[in-house]
């Protein structure tokens, strides 16, 4: 694993299970003076051409757990010589020479993938446009396994825009690697899928249902995958309007869901989960957001301390093993 920018790379369960008991290991091990210098004398630089809080704030808080050091630029549509006309090629470039590792977030899809082709340093695309979060992924599927012990046979429901929600792009791909999933898309009919998406889930094996309201689905739902509209990926802000209200959270419709099931939501959210939802048992998607920082730990020193991270899941499995 050289870069992060798809999660397309990711061609099996076994492939993302070290990345998931590492997670695990630094969600319970949080002495963080014990294992601060994972990381030492790495450099990472963020640069991120679009906003972002956790993103951005929890690879930062991670790589600082780890004993590393950031650099970091926000804003960089406007704050790096992106604004002169640079490409993000020659970015990229730079950056290589000054950095260990770089986190990019870029507006355009494919634009991360452009900045990897020409980085001899691991590149991790942290979004790109309406393409994909690879690592909002992993966390999902880390937070979903952590609550449900797997992600077989369980019913997933993603709602809202479908079309541009890159997180779920990423979330839903790895989750098809998983036995006997039943993914419900319930959006409005100008923000499906995309169909190259639903055509690889369904060769994967996904049971889909494709709906438009979410009435039939909750009761059979396990895990409540609510996403924002995002109004910056329409032109027309009218066609926006048109959409921006189809499905709100209440404490009403998520207490028809199995009392066992989960509300998660990469955030951020506008109006699509009502407040009164925080406090309803099933409400998720806070645990979510922390478990980005363990994600993330995990992943940084799998690419920047690779034989570390060997010796970290090896030990887990060893102690696992005595234990069984
Ligand atoms: N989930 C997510 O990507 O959040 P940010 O945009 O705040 O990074």
């Amino acid at each position: 694993m050289q870069h992060i920018l798809s999660a397309q790379q990711f061609k099996s369960q076994a492939e993302i299970n070290d990345i998931m008991t590492m997670a695990t290991l630094f969600k319970n091990n949080t002495d963080y003076s014990s294992i601060n210098t994972r990381l030492a004398n790495k450099i990472v630089a963020t640069v991120f051409f679009e906003p972002s809080t956790r993103t951005r704030l929890s690879f930062e808080t991670a790589v600082l757990r780890l004993g590393g050091k950031v650099i970091s630029c926000e804003n960089a549509q406007t704050n790096t010589s992106a604004a002169k006309g640079e490409t993000i090629e020659d970015t990229a470039r730079v950056l290589a020479g000054y950095a260990d590792l770089m986190i990019i977030r870029h507006p355009e899809k494919n634009s991360v993938a452009r900045a990897a082709s020409v980085s001899d340093i691991p590149v991790i695309n942290a979004g790109d446009g309406i393409g994909e979060h690879p690592t909002q992924g992993l966390l999902d599927i880390f937070t979903i396994i952590e609550r449900f012990g797997s992600i077989d046979n369980l019913t997933l429901t993603f709602v809202g825009d479908l079309k541009n929600g890159r997180t779920l792009h990423s979330t839903i791909q790895l989750a098809a690697l998983y036995d006997s999933v039943t993914i419900n898309l319930v959006s409005p009919a100008s923000l499906t899928l995309p169909a190259e998406l639903i055509t690889k889930l369904t060769a994967q094996g996904c049971i889909i249902n494709q709906l438009q309201t979410w009435d039939s689905c909750l009761a059979a739902t396990d895990v409540l995958y609510m996403t924002r509209i995002q109004k910056e990926r329409f032109t027309d802000i009218r066609q926006y309007n048109q959409v921006k209200n189809h499905y709100i959270l209440t404490n009403e419709l998520a207490n028809k869901m199995k009392y066992s099931s989960i509300i998660m939501h990469p955030l951020p959210r506008v109006n699509e989960i009502e407040p009164e939802v925080d406090t309803n048992h099933r409400a998720y998607y806070f645990e979510q957001g922390k478990n980005g920082v363990y994600l993330r730990m995990a992943l940084l020193t799998m690419l920047l301390n690779p034989l570390e991270s060997i010796n970290i899941t090896l030990l887990d499995k060893q102690k696992v093993s005595v234990l069984s």
